[in-house]
């Protein structure tokens, strides 16, 4: 346990009557990147704010480099990095002041500070727009900005809550780049995110968050492992094309309802080529035909027996 960065056990929380977070345990290596994966209201916020010391648990134990939360919070605090769900970034400012000001709230020296600033705006790719107000810029910018405030302080473990939702597939692609550059150079990172791919492409481990429950925990391999993979969906105008298609690939799974087809596939083109082939060898014509990679639904489907929820609010 003492090369964890972040250890919770039997964390509870609750508003009011409503019970958000009901007994979660996790554990985060040093120097690797944990995913908390769940959608709307699962309690990922609560959680973050709970480890990072922003919302008191109302049970269990928590320990962040080596300080317990409740009694330690000034160690852990100057331990961490937090970028919230919504971006921190003071909208009359401009990038390079919002970057000053933190470099400020650190303490760091004027020089170091000038030297820290320039650094970030380059690593981010921000340097043109550095004299601008945040008001001005794209929401990628803003969460690059607010990225890089957090990083001023250089942080040893760092939380980021939802990072690319609302970005545009490039913009995450860069926040991709920037979370990696980050944990190669050791620092630990604690992940928020609905989407599955994100947390396969990044994370060490996954933990999967349902209803303030932690529903699965492993590696995004073993996490697939247990959801359905990969597959082509056919779409047939009769019962007995479905019927006839479906003998023909001896795992598929059909739906007489949606005359649809499910059939297990790796997605590449060699596959793909082969099961046309096969229809058009038999005369059977599918009317669509998609090709579906996993998403957050359907690990929920698979390990909840329901759908992502969303909340009613
Ligand atoms: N301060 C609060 N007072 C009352 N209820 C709260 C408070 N904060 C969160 N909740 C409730 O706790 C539940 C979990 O919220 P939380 O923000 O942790 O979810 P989330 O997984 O981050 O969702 P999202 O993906 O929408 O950000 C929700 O039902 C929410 O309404
Ligand atoms: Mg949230």
């Amino acid at each position: 346990m003492s090369n964890s960065a972040i250890a919770a056990s039997g964390l509870r929380k609750a508003y009011g009557d409503k019970v958000v977070l009901d007994g979660i345990d996790l554990d985060v290596p040093a120097g690797t990147i944990f995913s908390l994966l769940g959608p709307n209201g699962a309690g990922k916020t609560t959680t973050v704010n709970v480890l990072s010391t922003l919302t008191k648990a109302d049970g269990g134990s928590v320990r962040v480099a080596g300080h317990d939360v409740a009694t330690e919070a000034k160690a852990v605090r100057a331990a961490i990095g937090v970028t919230g769900q919504f971006a921190a970034v003071d909208e009359l400012l401009t990038g390079q002041e919002n970057l000053q000001l933190m470099v400020d709230l650190n303490g760091v020296s004027a020089e170091d500070g000038k030297r820290t600033v320039t650094e970030l705006l380059e690593r981010f790719d921000l340097v043109e727009a550095a004299k601008k107000p945040a008001s001005t810029y794209s929401g990628g910018m803003r969460r690059k900005l607010d990225l890089a405030m957090t990083l001023v302080g250089n942080p040893r473990i760092i939380f980021l809550d939802e990072p690319t939702t609302g970005l545009d597939p490039r913009s995450r692609r860069t926040m991709w780049s920037i979370i990696r550059d980050l944990v190669a150079d050791g620092v630990t990172i604690f992940l928020t995110t609905q989407y599955l791919e994100e947390a396969d492409q990044l994370a060490d481990r996954i933990a999967v968050l349902d209803q303030g429950r932690l529903v699965a925990q492993g590696t995004p391999d073993e996490l697939k492992r247990q959801t359905p993979g990969t597959h082509v969906r056919l779409r047939f105008t009769d019962v007995a094309q479905l019927d006839a298609a479906t003998r023909l690939f001896p795992d598929s799974t059909p739906d007489h309802e949606a005359l649809t087809l499910r059939v297990p596939s790796d997605g590449g083109t060699k596959s793909l080529r082969a099961l046309l082939d096969r229809l058009d060898e038999y005369s059977l014509s599918a009317e669509e035909f998609s090709v579906h990679t996993p998403d957050l639904d359907d690990v929920f489907l698979a390990l909840t027996g329901h759908a992502t929820e969303v909340e009613a609010k």
